[in-house]
């Protein structure tokens, strides 16, 4: 059968999917440009693959956009990186209404400028009914820092004495993430050519198959997230079992 003509099977869609947009500066740098040239043309990745994850049926679509170790770049590139996700959040909302998204953020919000705190809230109230496609992202985030802020709202309710240490199990820990009722990653894909997670997702990608992509995100597009999908339906999630065992299942 010709590679393209795989088709996917419905039974096994990712409910969602994360992916660390990695490889902006180095795509910009390699043609001469700023890094900056990078992250502008790094948008329309991000159309097309909301636009594929939406049109294969995907939940939950998280994607990486800045990390709490980002703030520590030059300052002209975190100003032009929170300039750019304004600008984006004002020209996509139309189309993420008329497509039926849902816009969530997940991280340190209250670390963003004004303007980016504005302009995301007003996107995620206008959209938070939207039936379709939930697009995560995570801004200001660090899956450590997720980790120390549940221990905290856990520690404060055994302090209160409202929850018994003993009481304390993987569910509670979930419960007290940042969006515990959000299902685990199925897929996490980092693109740019790098094999490491970045502090993204800590917890949650205890069983999350990944893929490394030497792509550098401004090329990447819903053709590549598919042929990622098809990979991710021929692979064995095993959770600890024998393949046997799960074959039967
Ligand atoms: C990812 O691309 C975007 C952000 C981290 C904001 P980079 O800017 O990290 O690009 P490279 O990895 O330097 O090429
Ligand atoms: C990870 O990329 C964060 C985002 C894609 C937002 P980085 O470029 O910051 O990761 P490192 O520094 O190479 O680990
Ligand atoms: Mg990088």
């Amino acid at each position: 059968m010709n590679h393209n003509d795989r088709v996917l099977d419905p039974a096994k869609m990712p409910a969602h999917i994360a992916i660390i947009m990695d490889g902006n500066g180095r795509w910009a740098q390699k043609q001469g440009h700023e890094r900056t040239f990078g992250h502008q043309n790094g948008v329309e990745a991000v159309r097309s693959v909301i636009e594929g994850a939406g049109e294969m049926g995907v939940r939950y679509l998280t994607l990486y956009a800045f990390s709490t170790e980002n703030w520590n770049r030059p300052k002209e590139e975190v100003e032009m990186l929170m300039g750019l996700l304004v600008k984006s959040i004002h020209n996509e909302l139309d189309k993420l209404m008329k497509n039926q998204v849902r816009l969530m953020m997940t991280g340190r919000m209250e670390d963003l400028p004004e303007s980016c705190r504005a302009a995301l809230q007003e996107a995620i109230d206008r959209t938070a009914a939207n039936k379709g496609l939930t697009v995560v992202l995570a801004l200001s985030y660090s899956g450590r820092a997720e980790i120390v802020d549940m221990a905290r709202n856990i520690a404060r309710q055994a302090a209160a004495g409202t929850l018994a240490p003993e009481q304390i199990t993987p569910e509670t820990v979930q419960q007290h993430l940042y969006h515990g009722d959000i299902p685990d990653p199925d897929i996490l894909i980092r693109t740019g050519g790098d094999f490491r997670i970045s502090n993204f997702l800590l917890w949650e990608c205890a069983y999350t198959e990944f893929f490394f992509v030497p792509t550098m995100w401004p090329d990447f597009r819903k053709t590549d997230l598919r042929e990622i999908v098809l990979d991710f339906q021929c692979r064995e999630r095993r959770y600890g079992k024998t393949g046997e065992q799960v074959r039967e299942q």
